[in-house]
């Protein structure tokens, strides 16, 4: 009886869904317990690559069942269509998938209100993923929202118009032009094929899983830097991104916790606006972007490159109670003489390892130490004292200053491609 929470400990896209991939066949039960479509996990089997942005990324085993939490915004046309995508490649999801009653649904004017508001922010954009996941979120917490259990009611319809009104007249506030007439005709359709699947007390059903023994992983979405309280506020996501967003976001006791599994790159990326102290705009920043190929898995933006940055990163470790650190990409430093890391800031004339408040408005300069590259492939490496000495001393040195077990290390986009330095994660 156990959940272990793995959550991004950066802006995202670190890699979760892969190493969730890896993990997943140890565990009774893959929850997803906050964030929406906004989120896209890339999972590599086989050479084929499956990109999922609500499904739980435990669904490519048989063990685990894949629970979509309470703290969740749903988006039913997405969620269709993912569920369309998997039974294309011969995998019926339907049968191991269930969904908290609680979960909240993203209306057609939600994704409006997102797109209205971001145009209205001008420079000042978020860089939201436009998926409705703020607007959704912000109806939640003002006890307007409408949820997955709603959909069931034979008045739905009347629950929707009732907050569809409310969003025309927020609407009215906004000089945007909006058709939703096909994305309202695609919800209802989806709400019919919503109202098949398994819909459950999301919060019973997790806890008599746990009762009788199974366990759970806990699989977050975006990453520790974006999330809503602790992120680079307010360009952040619209949910908590960290440990304790999964007793709220599933319904169980922090008490169920064990592990903390965090995941960062070997470098750092970020997608959409907002401070990044580590940025690089120059070749080296466009060599991260091409060595790892980083273009965001749900917009296909772009993604900002930069190096590593442990101060933010020992910020995060210790909001979630990390325990566990796995490290992916490692394999886009290869072909660099020299890595660089930043282990302290210069903020106000000192030196920091401390974010400020506003991290938006205020200065700070990354301070750096130089690590000797490795150029070569560490493709064939899964053990990690076969390592070229230099990442091993680069590895190291990350868990030194974070103080925390390097559990994996990921080498490739494969789920077979890691490198094991700790091999309890996986038992
Ligand atoms: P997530 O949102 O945290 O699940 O991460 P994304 O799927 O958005 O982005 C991670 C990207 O890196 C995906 O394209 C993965 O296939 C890829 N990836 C994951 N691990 C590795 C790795 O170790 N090396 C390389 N080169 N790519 C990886
Ligand atoms: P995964 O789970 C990377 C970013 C957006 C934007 C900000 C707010 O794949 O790691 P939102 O749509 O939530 O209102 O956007 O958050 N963002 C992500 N960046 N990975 C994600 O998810 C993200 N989800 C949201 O780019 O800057
Ligand atoms: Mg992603």
């Amino acid at each position: 009886m156990k959940v272990d929470v793995l959550l991004g400990l950066q802006w995202g896209d670190e890699g979760k869904g892969k190493i969730v991939d890896v993990l997943a066949p140890q565990y009774d039960m893959v929850a997803r317990f906050q964030g929406g479509p906004n989120a896209g996990h890339t999972l590599v089997i086989g050479g084929k690559k499956m990109v999922l942005h609500t499904i739980p990324s435990g669904v490519f085993h048989d063990r685990p069942v894949n629970l979509i939490g309470n703290g969740v915004v749903i988006n039913p046309v997405t969620l269709k269509a993912e569920i369309d995508n998997l039974l294309s490649v011969g995998i019926d999801v339907r049968k191991r998938l269930f969904i908290s009653k609680k979960a909240s649904l993203i209306l057609p004017t939600h994704k409006v209100l997102d797109a209205a508001s971001e145009a209205a922010k001008g420079i000042a954009k978020i860089g939201s993923t436009l998926r409705g996941i703020g607007p959704t979120y912000m109806d939640k917490t003002g006890r307007n929202g409408v949820r997955v259990g709603d959909a069931l009611n034979p008045d739905f319809k009347n629950i929707y118009n009732k907050l569809k009104e409310k969003h025309l007249h927020l609407l009215g506030l906004y000089d945007f032009e909006f058709d939703i007439t096909a994305d309202e005709k695609a919800f209802f359709e989806s709400i019919e094929f919503l109202k098949s699947l398994q819909l459950v007390d999301g919060e019973y059903f997790i806890n008599e899983y746990l009762q009788n023994g199974k366990s759970v992983l806990a699989e977050g979405a975006q990453g520790c830097m974006l999330d809503i309280d602790f992120g680079t506020y307010p360009y952040v996501t619209s949910s908590n991104t960290v440990t304790a967003s999964a007793c709220n976001g599933l319904g169980i006791s922090p008490s169920k916790i064990k592990d903390v599994i965090g995941i960062t790159k070997a470098y750092c990326t970020r997608v959409g606006a907002g401070p990044f102290t580590t940025e690089l705009e120059d070749e080296v920043g466009e060599k991260l972007r091409k060595n790892g190929n980083e273009f965001g898995a749900t917009t296909g933006r772009p993604r900002r490159c930069g190096w590593i940055d442990l101060p933010a990163l020992k910020y995060t470790a210790m909001i979630t109670g990390l325990t566990k650190l796995v490290i992916t990409k490692i394999d886009v430093l290869n072909d660099f003489d020299t890595i660089q890391v930043c282990n302290r800031y210069l903020y106000e004339g000192k030196e920091t390892t401390q974010l400020p408040f506003d991290v938006v408005n205020e200065k700070i300069y990354p301070i750096y130490d130089a690590f000797k590259g490795w150029n070569s492939s560490l493709e064939d490496v899964s053990d990690f004292d076969l390592l070229p000495s230099n990442a091993k001393d680069y590895i190291n040195y990350i868990e030194h200053y974070l103080g925390v077990p390097v559990s994996l290390i990921s080498n490739a986009p494969d789920r077979e491609k890691m490198i094991i330095k700790d091999a309890s994660i996986l038992s």
